[in-house]
């Protein structure tokens, strides 16, 4: 693999396209605006920064030479022969569905698609492509670069060797992926966004501050991270975007959204990515 595709320039796509430049990849990272991509930029610079002082003594490139290996495009045409297909959109499934409809007929046909979703069906997801074997769920965690383990997700129809080249693809990034079935959520979100809605429920009841709600997982449950500078650290509105998936797929009211959550989204306080959610940045 040489030239990987990389959509969606948000949280998710910086901090892969970061990692496979980091590892000598070529990335071609599609957005919609050349403002969204420019900050994106801004911000893969200051994390190939960071990451020069957390690994200091080690052998590192330049930041112009990692930054050189990634093309910062609107075009989807530039995908046309990438190797291996990453797509981090944000999480709405008629937004990443339209993706898929583009990209599919662009795209080289034996080209991997790897879904980057919290909670969206793979299978269904993989519906609107043709070539339904060669996509699986890759739920990347945050923050990419520190994160040393994925989940993935067989979907319906993914085949052995679609998983056997994303352990490949995930290899060469320094990663390993513990493989899932496809219901919405997996494993990790159906799980954590339960949590991270209530503790959203706790703030809303006046029960505690955030950092109390915090502490109290980091000290007497020794979370390395509390529920809610979790939630600020993924971003509001998509933990909003994944209750509202879960809520739809399972029909079952556990999965309502806080509404003190949905209103911090409408007021644009949507976390670190935003300066403001239940913390301030
Ligand atoms: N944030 C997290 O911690 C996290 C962790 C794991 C997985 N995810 C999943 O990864 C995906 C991306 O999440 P994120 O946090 O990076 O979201 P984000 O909102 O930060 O970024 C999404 C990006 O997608 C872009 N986009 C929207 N429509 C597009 C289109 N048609 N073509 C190209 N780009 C388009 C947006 O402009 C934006 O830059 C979501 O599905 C999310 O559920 C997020």
């Amino acid at each position: 693999m040489k030239k990987i595709g990389v959509v969606g320039a948000g949280t998710m796509g910086i901090g892969i396209s970061q990692c496979l430049a980091q590892v000598g990849l070529e990335v071609i990272l599609v957005d919609i605006s050349d403002e969204i991509l420019n900050r994106s930029k801004r911000e893969i610079i200051k994390n190939i920064r960071y990451s020069a002082l957390f690994n200091k003594g080690e052998q590192i490139e330049s930041v112009d030479t990692v930054i050189e290996r990634i093309t910062f495009t609107t075009d989807y045409h530039l995908l046309s022969d990438i190797d291996f297909l990453v797509e981090n959109v944000t999480e709405k499934y008629e937004i990443k569905k339209s993706v898929y409809e583009l990209i599919d007929p662009i795209c080289p046909k034996n080209c991997v698609f790897a879904i980057n979703t919290s909670c969206i069906s793979i299978t269904k997801l993989a519906s609107s492509t043709k070539r339904q074997d060669r996509v699986i769920g890759m739920h990347f965690m945050n923050p990419v670069q520190m994160k040393p383990v994925i989940e993935a997700i067989r979907g319906f129809h993914t085949s052995d060797e679609t998983i056997n080249v994303a352990k490949k693809f995930l290899a060469t990034m320094g990663k390993q992926m513990i493989l899932v079935n496809d219901l919405p959520g997996f494993v990790s979100n159906r799980l954590s966004h339960l949590l991270m809605n209530e503790a959203a429920f706790v703030i809303q009841d006046q029960v505690a501050q955030p950092q109390d709600v915090d502490n109290i997982f980091k000290e007497c449950f020794n979370h390395a991270m509390g529920p809610l500078e979790t939630a600020d650290l993924i971003g509001l509105d998509t933990i909003v975007d994944s209750l509202d998936v879960l809520y739809e797929s399972y029909q079952d009211s556990k999965y309502r959204v806080c509404p003190l959550l949905r209103k911090m989204v409408d007021a644009g306080h949507c976390g670190r990515k935003s300066g403001r959610g239940f913390y301030d940045y």
